[in-house]
């Protein structure tokens, strides 16, 4: 039997049993017999939660675009790595073969070279979902530069804070993006963001929408004339296994943004290995993900995965709403799309729509669909496996962190029966375990609690960029011995994992991660306002919506409020982006502090969720009376 690929139920737990057992043995078997390796490994797993320190694959040498790219060559050369779609429906779509693939990593890999990118240097993607952005990835991986893709949706001040905290040499960035019916002006906001960065030295300016920018001299360059002149071959970097391989910025509970750092060979072990099993990816199959690159998904389910597979993956430009609410439906249909994964949020708005937009299409290609990025409510899970896989394709609900590099809990379609809003089971090698407040291990079923990892897995986070204290802290030190991921969960009586949300100050606003902190730091900075408390409350298409409550400095600003509550969200744009924008803001004398002048948030979360009929132990509230204000005026 084969580890690596899993096709029945009894297939997986007996994998599972082993992968738990031996954990090095099973890792290793995986390791040799699906990847190339330029030298194998001292030492399988090396580990100490106390520091934390892990290590897979020590000793090892490897580059892990050889396994993407190069290996496929001798059989697959011809193969469709990446199918590109772009934003309008009209514009043609681009196949890039395993072979012309090869040549535009080694090309821009070249190209980083003679810009004085070397080995260890950290280079920042700020692209939009064009093929550029996934080559420009694998290429700074060719030469052994360390990627640090910037969701193209941030603004200047999050991506010059994002350049600044790992010391980025370059941006690679594009004249403009196309979403939906509008343009955006990328390269301004790259300006505006290096004004404050004083590490980058060279922009590469990738033409998109052929717009007319500004070009600061000696420091930015068109990309394509300097591709034009590359060698088409680029001898890959030796990496060793523990080499840091991108860097990828996630919210925290304070302002600065956590650089999780992510090293090669566990990465590209663990990817490469869920993708075949969470999606049955067969030779022949189109797998389209449609998360956008800038986030973990991604890097490990657009780029890394599916390429060490040697598979097709898909890479869609725009937006699902543009030109109408047909266009997903519409590119299933066009390229046969067999393994679809998406966002909860984005069903939500598709099933809002009706099933007009999805009766015109032919969807029978589709096989398998993903779920990913927030719990996935019933009404949602049910429209998307009546209406998109007629109840014929599994539904992976696949739960997984930024931290985690790979998907962690998630039914085995075919394998794993599935049940509506559960994530189901560990992936073999995951050992989940849910803790009780007070730190003791609930061993039972039926049970809820805080969802931790007791055992490392090959495609964990090493350590936050610059800041190895705060990874210990964040993730280490709430539980002895234990990663805990910051998710509630239940456990049903057959051992399925339901992950029930966020537990600590992170809001997820339509599958974005967004930390209150460096929200109110921006609203804080409005002249107008004194201090400010967000918190999260449901809505039917985001999942969660913002509510923020705002005390002024000057209480008769409250003639103005309605240009106030404009102003702040403006803000918030310009510090953090339009992601994070607050549907309701609410103006306010005070918010509830216990005396140690913490803000209890809990409070203002039931009164923003309209659950104010037990605010529970209000006894160590320095004021209580605000709370009673705080409700009379709530919306
Ligand atoms: C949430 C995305 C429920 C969870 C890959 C986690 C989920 C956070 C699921 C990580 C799921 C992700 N069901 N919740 N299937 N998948 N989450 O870092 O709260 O962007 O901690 O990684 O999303 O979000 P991130």
């Amino acid at each position: 039997m084969s580890n690596y690929h899993i096709k029945h139920l009894e297939e997986y737990y007996q994998v599972y049993r082993k992968s738990v057992r031996a954990p090095e043995n099973f890792w290793e078997e995986v390791a040799e017999e699906h990847f190339l390796w330029y030298k194998k490994w001292d030492n399988v797993l090396s580990w100490d939660f106390t520091k934390p320190d892990v290590k897979w694959f020590e000793g090892a040498k490897l580059n892990i675009t050889v396994n993407c790219i190069d290996r496929h060559l001798t059989t697959n050369a011809d193969k469709t790595a990446i199918l590109f779609e772009p934003n309008d429906p009209n514009e043609e779509a681009e196949s890039i073969t395993y072979k012309q693939l090869h040549e535009r990593v080694c090309k821009f890999a070249n190209v980083l070279k003679h810009q004085g990118i070397s080995k260890g240097d950290r280079v920042c993607i700020y692209l939009p979902m064009i093929p550029e952005l996934a080559v420009a990835v694998l290429a700074c991986a060719r030469i052994g530069a360390v990627h640090s893709v910037v969701f193209a949706g941030f603004s200047s001040t999050a991506l010059a804070t994002r350049i600044n905290d790992s010391a980025c040499k370059m941006v690679i960035t594009s004249d403009g993006s196309y979403r939906g019916a509008k343009t955006i002006d990328l390269k301004g906001i790259v300006d505006e963001a290096l004004e404050d960065c004083s590490c980058v030295d060279r922009v590469l300016v990738v033409k998109r929408i052929h717009s007319k920018i500004q070009m600061k001299e000696g420091r930015d360059v068109w990309l394509q004339p300097l591709l034009d002149k590359a060698d088409t071959d680029c001898k890959p970097e030796i990496m060793d296994a523990e080499d840091p391989l991108f860097i990828l910025y996630t919210s925290g509970s304070t302002g600065m943004p956590k650089g999780m750092v992510h090293t090669t060979a566990g990465y590209m072990v663990y990817t490469a290995y869920t993708f075949k099993n969470v999606f049955q990816y067969k030779p022949e199959d189109i797998y389209w993900c449609t998360a956008d690159i800038g986030w973990i998904t991604g890097h490990s389910y657009i780029v890394y995965g599916p390429l060490a597979n040697g598979a097709t993956t898909v890479m869609f430009e725009g937006v699902p709403s543009y030109p109408d609410y047909g266009r997903f439906w519409q590119i299933v249909e066009k390229h046969k799309v067999n393994q679809f994964y998406t966002a909860p949020t984005a069903i939500r708005a598709l099933a809002k729509e009706g099933l007009e937009p999805v009766e015109k299409y032919d969807l029978s290609s589709l096989k398998v669909l993903g779920s990913v990025g927030e719990p996935i409510n019933e009404e949602a899970w049910h429209w998307y496996n009546d209406n998109i896989g007629k109840k014929q394709s599994p539904i992976v609900d696949t739960w997984w962190q930024t931290e985690t590099g790979g998907i962690m809990i998630t039914p085995i379609p075919f394998a794993t029966p599935t049940k509506p809003t559960y994530a189901t089971l560990p992936f073999p090698g995951i050992q989940p375990t849910l803790m009780d407040e007070e730190g003791n291990e609930l061993k039972n079923n039926q049970v809820s609690g805080r969802l931790c990892i007791k055992f490392p897995w090959p495609s964990m986070a090493r350590t936050i960029w610059g800041n190895h204290q705060r990874y210990k802290d964040t993730y280490f030190s709430t539980y002895e011995n234990k990663y805990f991921t910051g998710d509630g969960a239940f456990r049903d009586e057959v051992g399925y994992y339901r992950i029930t949300g966020r537990v600590d100050d992170v809001i997820i606003v339509s599958g974005h991660n967004l930390g209150t902190a460096p929200i109110e730091d921006a609203i804080n900075e409005h002249p107008a306002v004194a201090e400010s408390a967000i918190v999260g409350f449901p809505h039917d298409i985001k999942g969660n919506a913002l509510y923020g409550y705002v005390i002024l400095k000057d209480v008769g600003e409250t003639r103005r409020h309605d240009n106030l509550r404009k102003e702040i969200n403006q803000i918030i744009t310009e510090h953090v982006g339009p992601i994070a924008k607050l549907d309701k803001i609410q103006f306010t004398k005070g918010l509830p502090k216990t005396r140690s002048g913490k803000i209890m948030r809990r409070i203002l979360r039931k009164i923003a969720c309209k659950d104010t009929s037990n605010l529970g132990d209000t006894s160590t509230l320095l004021n209580p009376e605000v709370v009673k204000d705080i409700m009379d005026n709530a919306f």
